[in-house]
Parts: C-alpha cells; structure tokens; sequence
C-alpha cells in the first residue's frame, strides 16, 4: 500500500489541516519543505528523512514533556537557527506530540508543523485536535495550549514494532472514543473481524480519527460535548500519577473507564443489563485488560488515599465538586458532579477498589 493513501480534512479556527494515511517518506518529500527541522523520539535516531545536523532526538518519557525541559530545547532550536520560516516536523507518540505542539506554538509567536504519531494512541486519538499538555514538575498535563499541525501523516508501518501493552493503550482510547461517539458496536464488530496488525491499525484509526474529528469541529476548545472525551482520564490520571507512570496511558484510561462505570453503579445512575452497549464497551476493556503481564502487581501496590489524593487534584475539578464523566441509563455518558466531602473520598476509593477487582488486582484497604 506504499502509493496508496487516504485523506480527510479537520475544520480548526486556525483554517484547518489535512490528515493522510499513506507512507511517511513519500508524504514528507511531496511536501517539498525547504527548511525543516525534525523533533523526533529517540528510538527512530538514523531512520529519519533529514541529516542529524537537522534533527533532535528526544527520550520519550514524562520528565522529558515537563516545562522544565522547554527552555533547554528551545535554546537548542535557537542555535541551530530555527526562525519564523523553519517547519518543524515532530516524529513519535503523544509525548512529543505534546512538546513539539507546545514549543511550535511559542516559539518565536508560533512555527508551522507536521505531526507524524508513531504509536497507536497518537494515531487514533491525541493527532487531531491540536492540545498541548505539559508537566510541571509531577503535576501531569497541568499547562498546555491549542496550535493544531499544518498536515498529520498515519503511517500505521510504525505500528509493527509496538508491543502488546501499546496496542492496548490505543485500543482503549479508540474503543472510548467510539463509544462517547456512539459508533461502538461497529468497532467492536471491526476488531473482532480484522485478523493482521496493519489491517486492523489503518481500520481503527479510520474510525476513531473520524469519531474524535467530529468532536473536535463541534467544539474545538473543550467547552462542551468534547469534554465528553475525558471519559476515563479523570480516574486514569490519577491512577498513572500515583503509580509515577509504571501504568501506561491508554491502560489507565482503561481502567478508568471501569472505575466511572463502578461509581455511576453506585451512585444508581446506572443499571447493568439496561445499557447493552456500554455493557459491551467494559466486557470489551476488562478482556484487553485482564492478565496484561506486571499490571495487577501495580496496582496491588497502589495505596488508596494516595490514588484519591491524585484523584482530588486533577484540573478538571471545582472547588467544591468533583467533575467527572460517567455512563448513565439510555447508553450515554454524561458529566457529572458529586460533591467533595469525605462520603465522596470513600465512594471514589470504592470505585477504584471495584475496578481493580475486576481486572484481577486487590487494593488494599489502608
Ligand atoms: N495532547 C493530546 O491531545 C494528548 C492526548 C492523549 C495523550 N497525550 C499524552 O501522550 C502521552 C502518551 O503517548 P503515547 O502512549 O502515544 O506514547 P509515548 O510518546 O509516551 O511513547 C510510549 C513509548 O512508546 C515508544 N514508541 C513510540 N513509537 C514507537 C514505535 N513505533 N515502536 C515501538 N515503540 C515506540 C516510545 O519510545 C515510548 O517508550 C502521555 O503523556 C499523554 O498525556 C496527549
Ligand atoms: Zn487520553
């Protein structure tokens, strides 16, 4: 499928980019970029469609994504004379995603760029939409911005040398973003059908890119029905940041998915049995989940009120109401406020308690 290629275009207030699906080195020499510098995860050192000279090669982990790091990358940029003109191309999964998001809208007032996702998260999800997320310190994904790439390139050859944890992590965002968008039981019946990791990767991103791309043209800025998308990440971000990130993101978001549907139990907004397919969505997670190798021995080490603190602290919240999205009779999300009062902590460490359980880990009680 080297020559072959897919399009769509993504409606955005700065007059929208293009994504393609095809070859990434066919796609990158069409568009004839006379000055490009590349940001690129490390791991593709000596694969990459520019001299070293012109490239800058990043450690993917969280430490790398934090502000901290921004002013040192920036200088480098600087001394390898990026200026108004240069076009950055980043390279990788979501974390430098999110830095090369991030310093293309700031330096110098904001450089043009081409995003090229390496993981199956990136592909499905985090390419459009345009948001920068980035740590300060551990706060995770506490300062961020809007500045959508130019082109988003899909090669799904990347998805090869993904291992089976990776796959995962893209599978729940895609599997979540299907939902909220009201296209799961599609999905679900595409995933069981496809049998090769390229059929099936260029299938789900199809998919999913074109579910989250309607979310993103209703409400670009995360004003209304896109916030439906943190469905899973409230609970899930406090479960990697508790963890210092030995659980993945997508797996998170995953798990995170079970514990809202936990409280929403609870909290008799929702009844097994009456939501078939939401049913569907967390029988279709706990299977992904369950028995994934090193997972429950991390989560059974996780303390409660550490998960809960983590939980309390994310940006989502108010100042007296926790803010959440969860599943609700007539087979939708919604989101949702409980109050932040110690019944609430209890109720939460519950529901972290209830989803652990239901992919094979304990918590403990203390
Ligand atoms: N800005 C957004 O909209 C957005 C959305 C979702 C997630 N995120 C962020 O993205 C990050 C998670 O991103 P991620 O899971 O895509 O990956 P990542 O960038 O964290 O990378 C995970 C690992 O995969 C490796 N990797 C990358 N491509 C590979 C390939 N083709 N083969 C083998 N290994 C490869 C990396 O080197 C790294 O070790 C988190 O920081 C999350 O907060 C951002
Ligand atoms: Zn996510």
């Amino acid at each position: 499928m080297p020559n072959t290629f897919e399009a769509f275009h993504v409606k955005s207030s700065g007059g929208g980019y293009d994504v393609v699906i095809g070859d990434v080195v066919d796609l990158v020499s069409q568009a004839g970029l006379s000055d490009m510098v590349v940001l690129a995860d490390v791991r593709f050192k000596g694969r990459l469609p520019v001299g070293e000279d012109r490239a800058i090669l990043i450690q993917s982990d969280e430490t790398e994504k934090s502000l901290e790091r921004m002013a040192p990358l920036i200088e480098r940029m600087k001394a390898m004379g990026v200026n108004r003109k240069t076009h950055v191309v980043a390279v990788g999964g979501g974390i430098i995603q999110d830095i090369a998001t991030f310093v293309a809208s700031i330096y110098m007032r904001g450089l043009r760029w081409t995003y090229v996702p390496t993981t199956l998260l990136a592909m499905v999800d985090s390419c459009i939409g345009g948001k920068s997320s980035i740590n300060v310190g551990k706060l995770k994904n506490l300062v961020g911005g809007f500045h959508p790439p130019e082109k988003v390139i899909v090669d799904t050859r990347f998805v090869d040398t993904l291992d089976n944890q990776q796959i995962i992590d893209g599978l729940c965002e895609a599997a979540k973003i299907c939902y909220a968008r009201g296209v799961f039981s599609d999905f679900h019946a595409a995933v069981a059908n496809k049998t090769t990791t390229a059929d099936l990767a260029r299938d789900i991103v199809l998919r999913s890119l074109s579910s989250k791309r309607w979310f993103v043209e209703e409400d670009e800025f995360d004003q209304g029905v896109r916030l439906l998308l943190n469905f899973g990440h409230t609970f899930g971000h406090a479960i990697e940041a508790a963890s210092d990130f030995r659980v993945s993101h997508g797996v998170a978001v995953g798990i995170g998915i079970l514990v809202a549907h936990v409280r929403a139990e609870r909290a008799g907004r929702y009844s097994r049995g009456r939501n078939p397919t939401f049913d569907a969505l967390a029988s279709y997670v706990e299977t992904l989940l369950y028995n994934l190798p090193g997972l429950t021995d991390v989560l059974t080490s996780l303390r409660p009120m550490d998960v809960v603190s983590k939980f309390e602290g994310d940006k989502k919240h108010w100042a007296d109401r926790f803010r959440v999205v969860i599943p609700v009779d007539g087979d939708h999300l919604e989101l949702t406020e409980f109050p932040r009062s110690e019944t609430e902590r209890s109720e939460i460490s519950e529901a972290f308690a209830g989803a652990f359980a239901r992919v094979g880990a304990s918590m403990s009680r203390v």
